[in-house]
């Protein structure tokens, strides 16, 4: 090991992970680069986008503003896994119906957001989900569509409970 590299344990997915990693690698790098988990996107690398949008023990982080030698010992998910696990399924099959995406660019980031919203916030107004969603930028759709989506999630599942 150099001085510039650290041993790292963390859970990825559900899968334990074991690396030697650069200290000064973000975890949006190291997710991409070392493990080709490349569903968390870059795009301005410094915070303001949200497209890199990853969690970390249960909460949403900007991938591209934590060192993946912070994230040792931590619980990581990504677009992939939840994805697989079927978590955000039927925010996906809303993305879909409401044509909330284009590019796609933004989608994955936007989509860990909208779950993290409603897992903590079950009953959004459409002025919450929009000002919770500002953190992650879209340049093709103009926000309706996505604000729609997320809306009917949250009053699908809410018809579920009663
Ligand atoms: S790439 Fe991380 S916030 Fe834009
Ligand atoms: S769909 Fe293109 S950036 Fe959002």
């Amino acid at each position: 090991m150099s001085a510039e590299t650290l041993d790292i344990e963390l859970t990825v997915n559900g899968e334990r992970v074991l690396r030697n990693a650069s200290a000064r690698q973000s975890l949006a790098d190291f997710l991409r680069l070392e493990l080709e988990l490349t569903g968390t996107h870059l795009g301005c690398e410094h915070g303001v986008c949200g497209a890199c949008t990853v969690r970390v023990d249960g909460e949403i982080v900007r991938g591209c503003l934590m060192l993946a030698v912070q994230a040792d010992g931590c619980a990581v998910d990504t677009i992939e896994g939840l994805s697989d696990s079927g978590e955000i399924a039927e925010l996906q099959s809303a993305f879909v119906l409401y044509n909330a995406l284009q590019c796609g660019f933004c989608t994955p980031g936007m989509l860990i957001a909208a779950q993290a919203l409603l897992r903590d916030e079950p009953d959004p107004s459409r002025e919450r989900i929009r000002e919770y969603l500002s953190g992650n930028y879209c340049r093709c759709t103009g926000y309706q569509a996505i604000v729609d989506a997320v809306e009917a999630v949250a009053k699908a599942r809410a018809a579920k409970t009663k």
